[in-house]
């Protein structure tokens, strides 16, 4: 780590730092992050669920989600196991109300034990996957496995097809090109650190600027 030639800022060289630094940077500085929270299956059928916040969208055509998976030698992680075994997953979105719940089911228990029924959280099937969405969820989304690419050894890239999704009414209209009440949703995210989660609800609105418009006012 040397100082940057740049005034007033630090500069770090990734290629020369250690694997934990890279990620502690990283992971504290690229917030918020929205947090997957994610049913899987294994073979004998006993359903996972696990949040993971290295996630988020990458198109709609097709629609396509990514999740970022760092399996340890010593702990290696089921949603990983079960992904690349069934090839599907759900990934329901966490609210306020659900955090608890959500943090709970990080909890490194052994792979026979269920953290939905730890958390006591109910659960109702999906219409294209195997494994259920989770009730407590306003959004979840049924996933397909497309890709999974090893970024490293103990680092798996998960490129999932989204192929149905469940929206509680509350939070959508019936319209044929339905709204969202985003703001109503009270999503949380991932912020620095092992416990630390921002609220969505400081909000501020700016209009995207055109190009015609901005011209026009620089002539007066
Ligand atoms: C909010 C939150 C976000 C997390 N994000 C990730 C992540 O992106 N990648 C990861 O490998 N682990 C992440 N974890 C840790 C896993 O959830 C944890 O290791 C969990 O026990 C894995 O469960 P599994 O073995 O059932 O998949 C996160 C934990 C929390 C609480």
């Amino acid at each position: 780590m040397a100082e940057d030639g740049a005034p007033g800022f630090r500069h770090f060289d990734f290629t020369a730092m250690s694997a934990d630094e890279c990620y502690r940077l990283l992971a504290s500085s690229v917030v918020p992050r929205p947090i997957a929270w994610v049913v899987s299956r294994d073979k004998d059928g006993l359903v996972n669920a696990a949040p993971y916040s290295f996630f988020n969208c990458f198109g709609g055509d097709p629609p396509v989600i990514a999740l970022g998976i760092l399996p340890q030698p010593d702990r290696p992680k089921d949603t990983a196991r079960n992904i690349l075994d069934s090839g599907d997953f759900v990934v329901n979105l966490v609210t306020e109300d659900v955090a608890e719940a959500m943090n709970l089911t990080c909890i490194d228990a052994p792979a026979d034990v269920s953290e939905l029924d730890l958390a006591g959280l109910e659960t109702a099937p999906c219409e294209k996957v195997g494994p259920p969405r989770i009730v407590a969820s306003p959004v979840a989304l049924e996933c397909r496995l497309a890709h999974h690419i090893w970024t490293g050894p103990k680092q798996l890239l998960i490129v999932g097809h989204v192929v149905a999704a469940h929206y509680r009414r509350d939070i959508i209209d019936d319209g044929d090109r339905p709204r969202i009440d985003t703001a109503a949703m009270g999503m949380v995210g991932r912020m620095h650190g092992r416990g630390s989660y921002a609220r969505t609800t400081d909000l501020f609105e700016m209009e995207r600027p055109r190009w015609s418009e901005y011209k026009a006012a620089r002539k007066d």
